[in-house]
Order: structure tokens, then sequence, then C-alpha cells
């Protein structure tokens, strides 16, 4: 007789990303229509110079086979929370960053930490996949917080509608994935207002908050002398240092709860990878023009993705769009996401992800990473999807 398996983790669907690209997987593609791979949110360009540089000087020091602190290198967390306390005009101390091996861990420690089974937590509809399979498989009960259909913007009257006893949290993540749209400050601090009202946490996931559009703080929540009491940040530097393989994320939060991520990070990983935190270091420390530019170059792409749909309509909406990904609704009425997006990627050599990965009601949608292409490969994408209505 077999083994039994956990039925919680057996239920969750199959990783997305995987299965989209399993799509493609074995083809390969004539250089007069090559892949255009919008599915994965992850940049085609490798780490700065000077950081590749920085590392492989480091790589024989002794220190760097070694476990790091489980929470992470001291000057890191000091040197996030001194960029963070600056960016948000707030005040946020190394005692108050974890650094996590990504920000998908930093999820599952933030929730780990905060729920258990039976427990609630709102997540805005659509979501990020790999949020709702965590919750899933952990038996906590995700309450979904269907965004506005003309916005893309969560409301927190709505929210507050779906809370019950058993609520620990509520998730934002702001630039959005999938939809891309950018929280106002006013609407974060909303929600923060609801999230203490009613004694539960508010996770707001920020990976993508390098590549804003607008100026100034994304939220004014660390500037609160008692943010720790409701506030729960997630970083990521997976995206503007171009480091997802290093695996290196950061979790903010208030001493009771940092106290159990570290049990948790200590059983899961004991530390980030000491590599991807030295890198992390090095970006932050050196690589402020850096991100300034990732922050133009993708706003660049946006608006020559906005201008490949206003002058050449490919007959696909554009319903959102913003930082990173692109929300767009196909013109195939009756057919579902998967179809249409297998199609693409069979007939026009373009790879999306379909929206019902990321929950119910999404069928109507695919979203595009635009963020990874070369800009002169937009008007090709727009070219190709209007090809695939002939
Ligand atoms: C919203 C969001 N959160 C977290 C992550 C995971 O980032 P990391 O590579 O730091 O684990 C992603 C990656 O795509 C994401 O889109």
């Amino acid at each position: 007789m077999s083994y039994r398996l956990n039925a919680h983790a057996t239920a969750v669907v199959a990783p997305p990303i995987a299965e989209v690209q399993g799509w493609v997987r074995g083809r390969s593609f004539p250089a007069s229509k090559p892949l255009i791979d919008v599915a994965q949110a992850v940049p085609s360009e490798p780490p700065a110079a000077t950081l590749r540089a920085h590392l492989a000087a480091r790589l024989d020091a002794a220190d760097m086979s070694l476990y790091t602190d489980i929470l992470g290198l001291p000057a890191l967390r000091e040197a996030l929370a001194r960029h963070v306390s600056e960016i948000y005009a707030g005040a946020v101390t190394a005692a108050d960053i974890g650094i996590t091996a990504g920000c998908n861990q930093a999820f599952c420690v933030a929730t780990a930490a905060l729920a258990g089974p039976g427990d609630e937590v709102v997540l805005t509809l659509p979501y990020y996949f790999n949020y709702q399979m965590w919750l899933e498989m952990q038996g906590i009960r995700a309450v979904h917080l269907p965004v506005g259909a003309r916005d893309a913007l969560p409301d927190p009257e709505e929210a507050r509608r779906l809370l019950s006893p058993r609520t620990r949290a509520i998730v934002l993540v702001t630039p959005n994935n999938p939809t891309g749209a950018e929280y106002p400050p006013e609407l974060i601090g909303a929600f923060h207002a609801l999230a203490r009202e009613h004694g539960i946490a508010l996770i707001l996931d920020e990976t993508y908050r390098d590549f804003r559009g607008a100026d100034g703080p994304a939220h004014g929540l660390f500037r609160d002398p008692d943010w720790r009491d409701t506030l729960v940040q997630l970083y990521s530097f997976s995206k503007v240092y171009s480091l997802a393989g290093y695996r290196v994320g950061a979790i903010a939060c208030g001493q009771p709860m940092m106290e159990s991520v570290e049990k948790i990070v200590d059983c899961v990983a004991i530390c980030a990878p000491r590599i991807g935190q030295e890198a992390a270091l090095f970006g932050v420390q050196h690589l402020g023009r850096w991100r300034e530019e990732r922050r133009q170059i993708i706003a660049e792409k946006l608006a020559t993705l906005r201008r490949a749909f206003r002058t050449n309509d490919p007959g696909y909406e554009l319903v959102s769009a913003g930082a990173y990904f692109a929300y767009l609704r196909h013109p195939f009425a009756g057919e579902t996401a998967t179809e249409v997006a297998r199609r693409l990627a069979d007939r026009e050599n373009l790879l999306c992800v379909p929206g019902s990965m990321f929950g119910p009601g999404q069928e109507s949608y695919l979203r595009f990473a635009f963020a990874n292409l070369d800009a002169g490969l937009i008007p090709e994408l727009a070219q190709r999807l209007a090809s695939s209505r002939g």
C-alpha cells in the first residue's frame, strides 16, 4: 500500500506558469516569427554589470558559504530600512525588516504567522495565483474581493462586508499583478484604516513598487508611528535588480509578528540565500540610478503599448495596464481564456497567461507581462493580436 498525500496540496492547481511554458516546450520558432514570451514576469536583461562584478569578487570571501542570521544580513536589513524610510518619508528600522527567499516566501511566512486552518484572508480578484494556492494548502479560506470592472481598483466598503470574526488579513498587491493597476495612496490608506478598525493585518505586496508611474510615495502608512500594529509590507528584489533566480525578498512588520516570522524562516530556509542577499545589498546601496532607469524604460514600454493599441486597434481591449502588466479582454465571446491563450501560442507564437489562472470569472481576460519585452517588439505583439482575429 502506498502512502497518502496531503489532500490540501493535491487539491491545488498545478503551477500555472509552468503549465503555460509547457505549451511551447520543444517547439522551435522561425526567425520571421520568433516567440514573444510575455507569460512569466521575469526581467529578460541580466543584473547590472557592476553588481555581477561585485558578486564575482565576493565569491572568494570565507563567509560566503555560511548561513546568515535567520532574518538576513544586518547590513541589508539596515540598508533596506533606510531606503524604505527615505522613499516613504517614514520611520522603519532594521529590526522591522526580515529578509526572505523571495517575496513568495515573504507571503508564505507572513500568512503562516497570522492565520491557521479555518481562518480567512481577503484577496482581491483577480488574484496572484501563488497566494491563492498557498492559502488553500494551509487550509486558510481565501475570501475574494472583486476589483472594479472599469478601474481595476478594490472598494474598501465592499471589503468591509467580507470581514468576519475569522478574518486575519486583507492582502493588496500594488502595483497589481495581474492588472497592472496602481492603487492611489488614499485608497491604500482607506484599507489600512479598515484593517486597523477590525484588528487585522493589511498585507501590502509592493513587488512592483519600483515601476510606479506616479511620482511621490506610494502611500503614507510608514509615516504613522503606529504602522506596526496593522501594516505588513512585502517586497521583492527579483524584478528591479534582475535577481529573480537569486531568491531574495523582504518583509516589514512589527516585533511580535517578526518573532514568529523568524521561527518560520528558520524552519523552512534557515536564511535566504547569502549570495542573493549580497546582491540585494549591492543593489540597494549602489543602484539608485539603475532603478530610476528601469522605471523610465518600463514607462516608455507602457506608452508604446498604449500607442500600439490606439493606432492599430488589435481588437483586444486594454482593460488596465501599469508597472509590469497589461490585462486584456479578448474578443472571442464564448471561448475560454485558455483556449484563446493556447491558440495565440500555437498560431501566433505569443505566450501569455489566461485570466482564468487568476481566479473565477476571468475567462474573458489575458495577462501580458509587457515589461519583459524589448520595446521594439511591442508593435509586433499588437500586430500578432490583430492577425489572431482573422
Ligand atoms: C505580486 C507578486 N508577488 C510576489 C512575487 C514573487 O516574487 P519573488 O521572485 O520575490 O518571490 C511575484 C512574482 O511574479 C509577484 O508578481
